[in-house]
């Protein structure tokens, strides 16, 4: 066996182990130098051809680009594993925060109606709900608005086949709430209520509103006050002074519109409140015995008080908004800040 046999197997040995070693870049292109530049250790080796005989070059020759080809090999297979491994350390910064995943929360207007049931569970009302797709009986008839009243005109309410309608409040609950109960009687009823309204900062064909209605012996327009200043105060603040005025609602006699202290300027008059230092709320006033006749409660024994208010207004109050197209649009820079 020719010496140089022997030369080559140590020679692959030796780059093996070296190559073991390797760990950076710097490293890599020692190793390569030192075995394959033009005057590295496998060209040196390549040398012996020009002493061999005929016989032996095709031999040897053989076993010399093997080596050649192993050491290529193992040289590229390095390369491939030294630059991988400097891309991910180049991509993972550890000491970045982790992805935080994103939490859902309540709406704002969720977050209001949550408080106003609490606040009224606690004073001993119950929480009924009724359909928001209305007979003309429920939405009109029964809280005895009349046929020529222009809430009932088409220009105002949606219409569905068959005498239905969108129900354009959340009275209608009263009636189907008095129809299932007997006196006493301490309810709310929130939800969804439609009209057509053009939307603005102030409007919105759909929105929502809080009815409310007691029913009992000897029930009075004190009572009634007393208990929308005390929700509102806790759902506001204490500073919140409250003020009826008169007005008119078919389903109630005498009606009055109420007002709060406007909670920008606590009364003292700003832009807000129209220098007025008062923010209307909604409707309210003592039942209309002819309402009572509808579901057949003896007008003679019993009184009661109802009252109306719009989530969308109060949330705005509450949350200093003015314009409560916000609450509609889904915008997670508005919603997650609540
Ligand atoms: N339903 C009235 C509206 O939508 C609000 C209202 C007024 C409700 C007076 C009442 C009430 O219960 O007594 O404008």
């Amino acid at each position: 066996m020719h010496p140089i046999t022997q030369e080559l197997e140590q020679l692959q040995k030796d780059f093996s182990q070296e190559a073991q070693d390797i760990a950076d870049m710097q490293a890599f292109d020692a190793l390569r130098i030192k075995y394959m530049s033009k005057k590295g250790l496998v060209a040196e080796k390549f040398k012996v051809m020009a002493t061999l005989s005929g016989e032996e070059r095709p031999i040897i020759g053989k076993h010399l680009n093997q080596m050649k080809a192993f050491v290529q090999n193992r040289l590229d297979e390095l390369r491939t594993s030294l630059s991988d491994a400097g891309e991910k350390s180049a991509k993972i910064d550890l000491t970045l925060p982790g992805n935080r995943p994103v939490i859902g929360r309540m709406h704002p207007l969720m977050k209001v109606l949550e408080e106003i049931k609490t606040i009224f569970r606690e004073m001993g009302f119950s929480i009924e709900t009724g359909p928001e797709v209305e007979t003309d009986f429920y939405n009109f008839e029964a809280l005895n608005i009349p046929a020529d009243h222009p809430s009932r005109d088409m220009q105002d309410s949606f219409y569905l086949p068959g005498e239905r309608v969108l129900r354009t409040h959340t009275s209608p609950v009263q009636i189907r709430t008095m129809q299932k109960v007997q006196p006493p009687v301490r309810m709310i009823a929130p939800g969804r209520c439609f009209r057509r309204d053009t939307p603005d900062a102030t409007h919105s064909p759909m929105f929502q509103q809080i009815e409310g209605l007691v029913v009992d012996e000897g029930v009075s327009m004190a009572d009634l006050k007393g208990v929308l200043l005390a929700a509102m105060r806790k759902l506001l603040g204490e500073h919140i002074q409250i003020r009826f005025r008169p007005s008119f609602f078919p389903f109630t006699e005498p009606s009055a519109e109420y007002d709060i202290t406007c909670s920008s300027c606590f009364g003292s008059g700003c832009r807000v409140c129209k220098q007025t230092g008062w923010l209307e709320i909604s409707g309210a006033g003592m039942v209309d015995p002819a309402v009572f006749g509808f579901v057949d409660y003896d007008a003679e024994k019993y009184t009661g008080y109802a009252f109306g208010m719009g989530l969308e207004r109060i949330a705005m109050i509450k949350y200093n908004i003015d314009d409560l197209r916000i609450f509609y649009e889904n915008d997670v820079r508005f919603l997650t800040q609540f």
